[in-house]
């Protein structure tokens, strides 16, 4: 595990270097995304990184951890309309080439397979981007989910609903469901950059880098993980 501690632009800047370097390195990149307020200014960085021609997403795959059940696409609070808004339609990423699980299947099941197939036939997730809960779910894996998970769909707990509802005019209006990555799934990626920003996620941060790797903290399974990359800031670095 390498981490990188500092302001929360100097780790925006650096976490958006390490996807551009591995675009680079590998221009048919498939990159696992996050959405949430932390990776936001790093999208942005990506975008400026892009227009400034230093990387292109045109032979680029992503596929993104999770979207909730239930609201539609346009929805400004569907994660497909989020990453729209803060990365896609700014890049030069083909509209075919990025995935995100659909929460209104008709077949929610057959989704969830049809998307674990579907990283699995892209040859899997070379970089996978992930944020982290208070609770430290990754993805929508909360607490207790077992680490063997592949995508499937998941309730949400009432401090995920209620995290989320900054964005939805009320707590009700939050979706109760997800389709979401498995914790396996997330782990089978070849590299794994986590970021976490302020003072809110210090213990969180604490407790999955260095307390007991239990299912009831998703994300100290990542302490496992061969390739990991962890940008804090100093805030969120705080109790390491
Ligand atoms: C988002 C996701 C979540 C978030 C996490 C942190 O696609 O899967 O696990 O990364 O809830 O959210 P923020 O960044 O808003 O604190």
């Amino acid at each position: 595990m390498h981490i990188f501690t500092g302001t929360a632009q100097e780790w925006d800047h650096k976490a958006a270097l390490e996807i551009v370097q591995q675009i680079k390195d590998k221009p048919d990149t498939v990159l696992g995304l996050a959405t949430g307020s932390t990776p936001v200014n790093m999208y942005r960085r990506l975008i400026e990184m892009h227009r400034a021609g230093q990387v292109s997403f045109s032979k680029v795959k992503t596929f993104n951890l999770d979207e909730y059940v239930g609201i539609p696409r346009e929805h400004p609070c569907s994660y497909y309309y989020f990453m729209q808004e803060n990365l896609f339609s700014d890049i030069d990423i083909p509209p075919e080439s990025v995935s995100l699980p659909d929460g209104n299947a008709p077949d929610l099941e057959e989704e969830c397979r049809r998307y674990e197939k579907k990283i699995a036939d892209s040859g899997g997730i070379d970089l996978q981007v992930l944020g982290i809960g208070h609770n430290g779910h990754i993805g929508f894996n909360e607490p207790n989910t077992p680490f063997e998970s592949v995508t499937g769909i998941v309730d949400l707990t009432q401090s995920t609903i209620k995290a989320n509802s900054r964005f939805f005019e009320s707590e009700d209006q939050v979706p109760r469901q997800a389709v979401s990555m498995g914790i396996k799934t997330i782990m089978h990626a070849r590299k794994i950059i986590l970021l976490a920003k302020g003072a809110d996620k210090a213990d969180i941060i604490q407790k999955a880098l260095q307390g007991p790797i239990t299912p009831e903290v998703p994300a100290s399974v990542l302490q496992l993980h061969p390739n990991l990359l962890v940008f804090l800031d100093n805030e969120a670095a705080a109790r390491l």
